[in-house]
């Protein structure tokens, strides 16, 4: 007899087989195939994550029954939502099927995409906390990064599962996504265990640059990593930009687009001022300085100031001396 933690998982690994024939075997799934392709994913990547459709029929509580699983084991997978008279019924409908994996590859929860907007429904659906499932705990894709982070010695961190299979297919395997919130300190001694470097890479308009700053500051906060930042031009998340300009362009962007936590918060914070007029600049020039201050190499610090200085006409050696000025941080 099997431990319910086996029994669940056991239940995952059968979902996800249901989910994926209705995608790719049947006409309930044929839009949700059609919707895959026309993002540009290749039956490879929908095959290699496994990916799948919860149709309307609603298939998944028949599935179960006829195999005859049991009310409670059914009740705790989080598979099905309960009704007042204790009636469990599909969780996921009309919705593209992500499976979350843990560490050792076994599916643990699901994460489900609308194929098109729908009024008062969450573009994307997850599975709830259960005995299996912990979303503080699991990124996206960690079991099959794992091996690629340790090869080329660095991770990469997207915001969206969509990102971390566009850079799969393009060749880029070291990715993982959070689930959609921001990182954990779980999430980053499981990263700290495998890589010393890592990549953010979120979204490049206004909500994914904030993200990026605050996941920066978790990470410096919580962290001994070593950090870097990649940005999509022109507000793109890196899915868009695989599909504009195509696989070798985002591989290309992902290995060279590299700047330092610095550098972006210098462009982030440029974005924060009106850089135009006096006191903007100056509230500007008085922000980066602080944050120069916090750079421990000399010649860092002189990089950006040189740049500062040729970006605004400013002497070099008055803006050292206002950075002379900051007590630096408590190390
Ligand atoms: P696509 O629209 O399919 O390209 O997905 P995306 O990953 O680009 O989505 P987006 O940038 O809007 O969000 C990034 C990540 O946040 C997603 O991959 C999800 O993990 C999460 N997310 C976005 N919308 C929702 C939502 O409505 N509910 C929940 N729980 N998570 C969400
Ligand atoms: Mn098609
Ligand atoms: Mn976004
Ligand atoms: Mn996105
Ligand atoms: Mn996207």
């Amino acid at each position: 007899p099997q431990s319910p933690t086996n029994q669940l998982i056991h239940l995952h690994q059968e979902a996800t087989k249901l989910y994926h024939h209705i995608l790719m075997n049947t006409e309930a799934g044929q839009p949700a195939l059609d919707y895959l392709h026309e993002r540009g994913l290749t039956d490879q990547t929908i095959n290699d994550y496994g990916l799948g459709y919860a149709s309307d029929q609603q298939l998944l509580k028949p599935f179960f029954e006829q195999r005859q699983i049991d009310y409670q084991t059914l009740r705790h997978s989080g598979l099905f939502i309960e009704n007042q008279d204790g009636e469990l019924r599909d969780r996921f409908v009309n919705r593209i099927m992500y499976p979350i994996r843990n560490e050792s590859g076994q599916e643990i929860a699901f994460s489900g995409r609308l194929l098109a907007k729908l009024p008062d429904q969450p573009k994307y659906l997850n599975s709830p906390e259960t005995e299996l499932f912990n979303k503080r705990r699991v990124l996206f894709n960690f079991d099959q990064a794992r091996g690629a982070v340790r090869k080329q010695g660095s991770l990469i961190l997207f915001e969206g599962f969509m990102d971390v299979m566009s850079a799969h297919q393009s060749g880029v395997d070291n990715g993982v996504a959070s689930m959609g919130t921001s990182l954990t300190e779980e999430q980053i001694y499981a990263i700290q265990r495998i890589t010393k470097q890592v990549y953010v890479c979120y979204d490049g308009d206004t909500p994914g640059q904030k993200a990026t700053q605050r996941a920066l500051k978790i990470l410096q906060d919580n962290s001994s990593l070593t950090l870097g930042v990649i940005q999509m031009p022109e507000g793109m998340d890196p899915d868009e930009y695989r599909r504009q300009y195509g696989e070798a362009k985002l591989a290309d962007a992902l290995a060279t687009a590299k700047e330092t936590p610095v550098a972006f918060m210098m462009r982030y914070l440029k974005t924060q001022y009106d850089v135009q007029s006096d006191t903007g600049r100056l509230n500007y020039l008085d922000d980066v300085i602080a944050l120069l201050a916090t750079v421990r190499s000399p010649v860092e610090q002189d990089v950006y100031l040189t740049q500062l200085a040729t970006t605004f006409q400013l002497d070099k050696a008055s803006l050292r001396q206002q950075l002379s000025m900051v007590r630096p941080p408590a190390p």
